[in-house]
């Protein structure tokens, strides 16, 4: 029996097989056409347990453009919320080729997993957004294309997520990736991705925001407040306290003008928190890019991971 290939988080992946996918994923972009009715007759499932834009339209889109057909599941609205996560997975995946689920704890996803008989994509759990991460690589990739590899993101932010997978698939490819990160909670690091990173010389953390920002080829942020919390009433303190203690390392005119680099946030953005709205329409913004390849690194995941199923 074949072991199914998933995608939830870049530990579960060798770096030639992550260099492998960046790969596809170019080819991809470049020959649109070509991977059109590719997964004729074939149907993925969505389940989220949380908001998105991006991701439900782009992985929705994705489907669509390949020739097949994405069902869209809201968590509440499913019995997912009544039922053991395991039982409902296997359920799923005996009518649908692949599953992308988009829940609150790595853990649940790991239990969809292993409950699924088709491949699983991680559409952003508190852990880890593969996804999101392989689309920043590929946006790099299109806008220098000579010399990706010796490239320096600047990461400024708080530790989350994105930031475990930046770390992972930076790691993988030899890309460099500093950290300047005031906000990092030990349950929001992963030890082995970091160890990754370390051991590939790959990463490295810097305090001080304008001297960080100096060499950077690509200054990234995202949101200091997880988008479950953003709004909630319970939240109101810890946000503000994460506003007040965040804002000198807003990324804003004044900061990048002493830097030729880039411009990425993966979005959702709130402007006038971690980045300043001029920032984001700037000339130097490739944010609207970033978000675009998030659909022909989709469609890439899919495709590899149904390559031999
Ligand atoms: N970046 C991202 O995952 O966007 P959404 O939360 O809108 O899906």
């Amino acid at each position: 029996m074949s072991v199914i290939k998933h995608l939830i988080s870049w530990k579960d992946w060798t770096d030639s097989e992550i260099e492998e996918l960046l790969n596809f994923a170019i080819y991809v972009k470049q020959n649109r056409v070509y991977f059109s009715g590719h997964m004729a007759g074939r149907s993925m499932a969505m389940l989220f347990q949380k908001t998105s834009t991006r991701t439900r339209v782009s992985f929705e889109a994705g489907m669509t453009e390949l020739g097949g057909h994405a069902i869209f599941l809201d968590w509440m609205s499913s019995n997912f919320s009544l039922s053991d996560i395991d039982f409902e997975a296997e359920y799923l995946s005996r009518n649908v080729s692949i599953i992308m689920a988009r829940l609150k704890k790595n853990e649940d996803l790991l239990v969809l997993k292993d409950g699924s008989q088709v491949p699983v994509i991680n559409g952003c759990c508190n852990l880890f957004h593969p996804c999101q991460s392989l689309a920043d690589i590929l946006t790099i990739v299109m806008d220098r294309p000579k010399d990706w590899k010796s490239t320096n993101i600047c990461y400024i932010g708080v530790h989350n997520n994105v930031v475990n997978s930046l770390i992972g698939i930076t790691a993988a490819l030899g890309i460099h990736l500093t950290l300047v990160t005031p906000i990092a909670s030990e349950e929001s690091k992963v030890k082995e991705i970091i160890d990754r990173g370390l051991a590939k010389k790959t990463l490295s953390w810097e305090t001080d925001v304008n001297q960080a920002v100096k060499n950077a080829d690509y200054i990234y942020t995202d949101t200091w407040v997880d988008m479950e919390f953003f709004n909630d009433p319970a939240y109101k303190k810890e946000k503000e306290e994460r506003i007040s203690l965040m804002m000198p390392y807003q990324v804003n005119m004044e900061l990048i003008k002493n830097s030729k680099a880039k411009i990425m946030h993966d979005m959702p953005i709130h402007a006038g928190y971690e980045i300043t709205r001029d920032v984001v329409k700037s000339e130097r913004s490739i944010i609207f890019s970033q978000s675009e390849n998030r659909l022909d690194a989709q469609k890439a995941v899919i495709l590899k991971l149904l390559e031999n199923a």
